[in-house]
């Protein structure tokens, strides 16, 4: 569907930034603009900004940025058309008849397509299994003992033997045959041509938080190889970014996420009623997901298989949650293997009683630890001592690791100043106690390039924040000085807006169909200005940048004399500028 830029810009401006933000990010005011922990990556301190006054976001910490679009986007995982019919109907906007002439199909961008395959596939193998040709498969779920409503309400399917049938479906369906090839469903073979990727398995379809087809796993019946297939990454396939019935665990309200292993894990779950459980995709689990799971809860709790496999990869979850700054606990099956079996064997009560005595993230750190030590030798009992006080360092805060080391010292019977020595040693030695180096904006004083950049961006956030100045500059500046070609094309469009008194930042970021464009033309209205004291000071600055930008500016054309038959007079015309603007004083009141 195509929208004129009229309409969008009606959508747009029916959105107030900070409304539609505040709806998904709790947002405090501060210093003009609203701040809040970025949805976009792990943090503990705000770096997220939201401008009510150019309707755009940036984010100081990962770059994220843009306008409500761009948001919307990002954080529902829509594709541009979902989220401008979501912000239209929001803002009671009514949008053009969708037309369905061929060209409009065309301009439909290939995501959309790709969860239109995934979505008549995901349909194909429902019927499938609920056909004569899926037996094998439903009597492999009934076995597992799954309900018909639970096999319903996760879209479970089959892929059948005849893996030409796949691909025969979605041809008629109007699917491309490099469509398909795309979203991993079927591959080429010499023996068989387009053949289907998925054969004799239960297809589990997943789905992202909207409820769309993303991928697919199916599970093998019997005892091929793989045990598990899934779909390969593709424009709507992330991974790192989805987790498997987050769809449904996202509503539970229940005060907690279990993260489980598998597929089979958390549809077993669910069925006893604990909908709040989900799984990371047949991939370990990763710091987007934890960042996703962090919009919902403040504890996970981990029910991963209790072999060794299952212990090691809980450890590492542990360290991903706790650097979102999320409490995992971890959840005790023994002494069965998996969620699965353990709410087969004693049910839904008997895991409740589990989820009570979930144990907290360090104990369970330092239970594994213990059984890496014979307790019984002085010298690995001193050792296993050393680790514990290590461990106790990686809490920032005082009165925690004090609290958790007195709880660890009654615990393992160890003297409590004797640990407390132990910790102060270590945290001096490894430097715990010294500041984080978090990344500032960027700025790196002594790349001339970088520094140049850093006027032209500061020049456009200083002019919209106060257009008056533009009138008192126009005659030193223009479009062409602005050397950062994205900066330039954003020049273009600004200047014209600030000769009519019309600034409009956010409809400039729509100007750019790449996120990555609109990341740094959101991050452009959303720097920083210097923060300075005396009106004298902050003169000053804005002069030096306005010098700079022309300097720049001026060398740069210099530089392309004998490339460009204008440079010669743009650098003329700019020498002239930059002497007349070193004498000049320009007020900023
Ligand atoms: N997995 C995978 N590829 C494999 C094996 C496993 O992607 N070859 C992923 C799947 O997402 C699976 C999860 O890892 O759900 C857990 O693996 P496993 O414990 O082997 O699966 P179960 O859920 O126990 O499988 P089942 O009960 O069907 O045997
Ligand atoms: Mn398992």
């Amino acid at each position: 569907m195509y929208y004129s830029e009229k309409i969008l810009e009606e959508v747009r401006a029916g959105n107030d930034i900070v409304d539609v933000i505040s709806g998904y990010v709790r947002l405090q005011k501060k210093g003009g603009r609203y701040w809040g922990l970025c949805p976009f990556h792990n943090e503990k301190s705000p770096s997220f900004s939201v401008n009510g006054d150019m309707q755009v976001y940036h984010c100081f910490g990962c770059g994220a940025g843009g306008n409500v679009y761009t948001f919307v986007m990002n954080y529902e995982n829509y594709t541009f058309p979902e989220a401008v019919r979501m912000l239209a109907q929001r803002a009671g906007v009514a949008l053009p008849q969708e037309e369905d002439s061929p060209e409009a199909r065309s301009r439909d961008n290939r995501r959309a397509r790709l969860l239109e395959v995934n979505k008549a596939a995901a349909k194909f193998f429902y019927y499938q299994l609920r056909s004569p040709h899926g037996e094998i498969g439903y009597r492999y779920l009934k076995k597992r003992e799954l309900s018909d409503e639970t096999m319903h309400k996760f879209g479970l399917g089959f892929a059948g033997k005849n893996g030409a049938h796949l691909v025969q479906y979605l041809r008629e369906k109007g699917f491309e045959d490099d469509l398909i090839q795309e979203a991993g469903l079927a591959a080429h073979s010499e023996k068989y041509g387009l053949n289907s990727q998925f054969w004799n398995r239960v297809m589990y379809p997943i789905q992202d938080i909207n409820n769309r087809v993303i991928g697919f796993g199916g599970r093998v019946m019997g005892e091929g190889e793989p045990k598990y297939l899934n779909s390969p990454e593709t424009p709507v396939f992330d991974k790192r970014r989805n987790l498997y019935g987050l769809n449904y665990a996202r509503k539970a309200r229940s005060g907690n996420i279990i993260l489980c292993e598998g597929y089979m894990d958390v549809i077993s779950m669910h069925q006893a009623g604990f909908t709040q459980a989900v799984a990371s995709l047949g991939t370990a689990f990763t710091p987007e997901q934890a960042a996703l799971l962090k919009r919902y809860t403040e504890t996970v709790l981990l029910a991963y298989d209790s072999d060794g496999a299952g212990v090691k990869a809980a450890l590492r979850a542990i360290g991903i949650l706790r650097d979102a700054g999320l409490t995992g606990k971890i959840i005790n099956m023994q002494p069965y293997k998996d969620p699965d079996e353990f709410m087969k064997s004693l049910g839904k009560e008997s895991f409740e009683e589990r989820i009570r005595q979930a144990e907290n993230s360090f104990f369970f750190e330092v239970r594994i630890l213990q059984g890496q030590f014979d307790m019984d030798d002085p010298e690995e009992k001193t050792r296993f001592h050393r680790e514990i006080a290590k461990k106790l360092c990686e809490f920032s805060e005082e009165v925690e690791r004090d609290n958790y080391l007195q709880a660890v010292a009654e615990k393992y019977y160890i003297g409590i100043e004797n640990l407390r020595r132990l910790v102060v040693r270590y945290a001096a030695g490894t430097g715990a106690a010294k500041p984080l180096e978090r990344p500032k904006s960027g700025i790196r004083r002594r790349d001339p390039e970088e520094n140049a950049k850093r006027s032209q961006r500061l020049l456009i956030t200083w002019l919209c924040a106060q257009p008056v100045l533009y009138g008192r500059i126009r005659k030193y500046i223009s479009p062409e000085d602005f050397t950062v070609e994205l900066y330039r094309r954003v020049a273009e469009r600004l200047f014209p807006e600030l000769e009519a008194g019309r600034v409009n930042p956010a409809g400039i970021i729509s100007m750019f169909e790449d996120g990555e464009e609109q990341k740094e033309a959101a991050e452009l209205f959303s720097a920083l200005l210097p923060e300075l004291d005396t009106a004298q000071e902050k003169e000053k600055a804005f002069h030096e940048i306005l010098l700079s930008v022309k300097r720049n500016s001026y060398q740069y054309h210099l530089s392309q004399m004998g490339a460009e038959v204008s440079a010669l007079s743009r650098a003329i015309e700019g020498k002239k500028a930059l002497e007349e603007l070193a004498g000049t004083h320009i007020s900023l009141d």
